[in-house]
C-alpha cells in the first residue's frame, strides 16, 4: 500500500544517504539524549564539535550526575540557553538516582525527566528504544505539511497533536528510528525552510503539494 511504498522509498534513501553523524554511530539513550538536547537550539555542524568534547568529559550519565557544576557550565559556554545545561544534569541525576542508571522506555515517562518534552521523549524513545512514536520538531511540521497538505496551523500549541496522531499512523514500526531521522534529513535537504523545489526530493511522488505545485504554502504558521 502507499504507506508501505512511502516507508521503503525513505528508509531507502536515508540508507544511502544519511548524514553521518557522531551521535549515530550507536543507540545508546545517553547519546541520543544529548545530541537531542543539544540540537534543539543549535545547528548540526555548531554542535558536532560540542557533541565529542562533551562524551569525552561526560562519557555516561552517571559521571554527568557527578559532574561539578562549573566544569558543565564551561563545556557548554557557547551553545547558549543553559537552562538545557542545568536540566540535563538535573535529569541525569534523576536517571541514577530515581531510575537506578536505568532509562525509562516510553516517551511518556521520558517525559518526566527534566528537560525532557514531547519532541525530545519521542527522539529518544523512537531512535533509543525502537518504539514507534513521532518526534515532531519543525522539520517534522513542514515536511509533513508539504507532504499531506496539512493546513492546520503549526503556531498554534494544539496542532502538535494533529501531526502526532498523522506521524503515528506512518511511522515505520520496524524503523522508528531511522523513521523520523530520515524526516529530519529530508528537512535539512530537499525540504527546508527555503527550498520549496521537491523535484529531486527521493519522496517526490508522496509530495502532494509538490504534485499541486503549491510547496511554498508549507507549513502553515500565522504570525504571533
Ligand atoms: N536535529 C534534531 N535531531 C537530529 C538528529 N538526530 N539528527 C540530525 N538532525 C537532528
Amino acid at each position: 500500500d502507499q504507506i508501505n511504498a512511502f516507508q521503503t522509498t525513505l528508509l531507502t534513501w536515508y540508507d544511502q544517504h544519511k548524514r553521518d553523524l557522531p551521535w549515530r554511530q550507536d543507540h545508546d539513550p545517553y547519546h541520543v539524549w544529548v545530541s537531542e538536547i543539544m540540537l534543539q537550539q543549535t545547528q548540526v555542524q555548531t554542535v558536532i564539535p560540542y557533541y565529542l568534547r562533551f562524551m569525552k568529559q561526560f562519557p555516561t550519565v552517571q559521571s554527568l550526575a557527578e559532574a561539578d557544576e562549573t566544569d558543565l557550565m564551561k563545556a557548554w559556554e557557547g551553545l547558549g540557553y543553559y537552562s538545557r545545561a542545568r536540566n540535563l544534569q538535573r535529569a541525569a541525576k534523576q536517571v541514577v538516582n530515581d531510575y537506578h542508571g536505568h532509562w525509562p522506555e516510553t516517551a511518556s515517562e521520558l517525559q518526566d525527566l527534566s528537560g525532557i518534552g514531547p519532541y525530545t521523549a519521542g527522539a529518544i524513545a523512537s531512535i533509543a528504544f525502537n518504539q514507534p512514536v513521532a518526534a515532531v520538531d519543525g522539520n517534522a511540521f513542514r515536511v509533513f505539511a508539504r507532504l499531506l497538505e496539512i493546513d492546520d496551523d503549526i503556531a498554534k500549541p494544539q496542532t502538535r497533536k494533529i501531526f502526532e496522531t498523522v506521524i503515528n499512523r506512518l511511522i515505520s514500526k520496524e524503523r522508528p528510528g531511522d523513521f523520523n531521522q530520515a524526516i529530519m534529513d529530508l528537512g535539512a535537504s530537499y525540504m527546508t525552510a527555503t527550498n520549496f523545489d521537491s523535484s529531486n526530493s527521493p519522496v517526490k511522488a508522496f509530495n502532494q503539494s509538490y504534485l499541486d505545485g503549491i510547496e511554498s504554502k508549507y507549513p502553515v504558521k500565522t504570525k504571533k
